[in-house]
């Protein structure tokens, strides 16, 4: 079943949190999901230790670069989604996670700066699908947007990004407390209490489109290898 690895040499680009949101929406459509914590600061792994971890999504953080391949294989032959999310330096895990991946998505600030570095990520990624004759679909995921405007700057990085082909999600990740919560009182969005956090209801709708386009990019690259 796909494993979807999130990476990006920048750190704090979003990683983590966006790993944890798409392993909790897939876990609350009912798939068994494992989320594997390739961080050796195991933030995941800390978030999965708080309440409320959803029965049906487990977190493995003991792994290193001579087990990590058999991991996620013996995971993806178990659950319906594996995710993994690696360190932000550069770290031997990445090409060999990369190796295995069904789609990378690439987190990055709507920052020109931090773009750059995205995009330069993506060129890894092309790298990679070479030196392992595989096919290794990438693409980029905004975060911590602003959900009232879309400002100039990444109207701009938007632009420069289709003009060089370079894929995109549409679903944007907004700057949400929601987000930040989760990892502070664990669990899932379903789950923090109303006063952890404003408008919950608001952050499900974007992590579900998240998920949602997560799924339909999976779908379409299969269709692709299929034909
Ligand atoms: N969409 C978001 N809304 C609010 N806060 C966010 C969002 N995405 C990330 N953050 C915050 O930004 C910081 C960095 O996020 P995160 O740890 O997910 O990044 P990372 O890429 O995994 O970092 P690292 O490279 O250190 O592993 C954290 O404090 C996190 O709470
Ligand atoms: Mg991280």
């Amino acid at each position: 079943m796909p494993t979807i690895v999130f990476a990006s040499p920048k750190g704090g680009a979003g990683k983590s949190t966006s790993a944890v949101l798409l392993g909790t929406e897939l876990a609350a459509s009912g798939a068994a999901v494992t989320i594997i914590d390739a961080d050796p600061n195991r933030p995941v792994a800390r978030w999965a230790r708080l309440p409320g971890l959803p029965a049906n999504l487990r977190v493995l953080d003991d792994v290193t670069e001579k087990t990590i391949i058999r991991v996620i294989d013996d995971e993806a032959s178990r659950v319906a989604f594996v995710i993994v999310d690696l360190e932000g330096t550069a770290s031997r895990m990445i090409p060999y996670a990369m190796s295995r991946a069904d789609l990378v998505i690439i987190p990055t600030r709507a920052s020109t700066l931090d773009a750059v570095e995205a995009v330069a990520a993506v060129r890894e990624v092309k790298q990679q699908e070479e030196a392992f004759r595989l096919k290794i679909p990438a693409t980029i995921l905004f975060t911590c947007t602003s959900a009232a405007i879309r400002t100039r700057t990444l109207q701009s990085i938007e632009k420069d990004l289709i003009l060089n082909q370079v894929p995109v999600m549409s679903v944007r990740l907004n700057e949400r407390d929601a987000f930040r919560a989760i990892f502070s009182f664990g669990g899932t969005l379903r789950t923090l209490d109303k006063t952890s956090a404003p408008n919950i209801p608001a952050a499900i709708v974007n992590a579900e489109a998240f998920a949602r386009e997560v799924v339909t990019i999976l779908r379409t690259a299969r269709a692709g290898v299929a034909a």
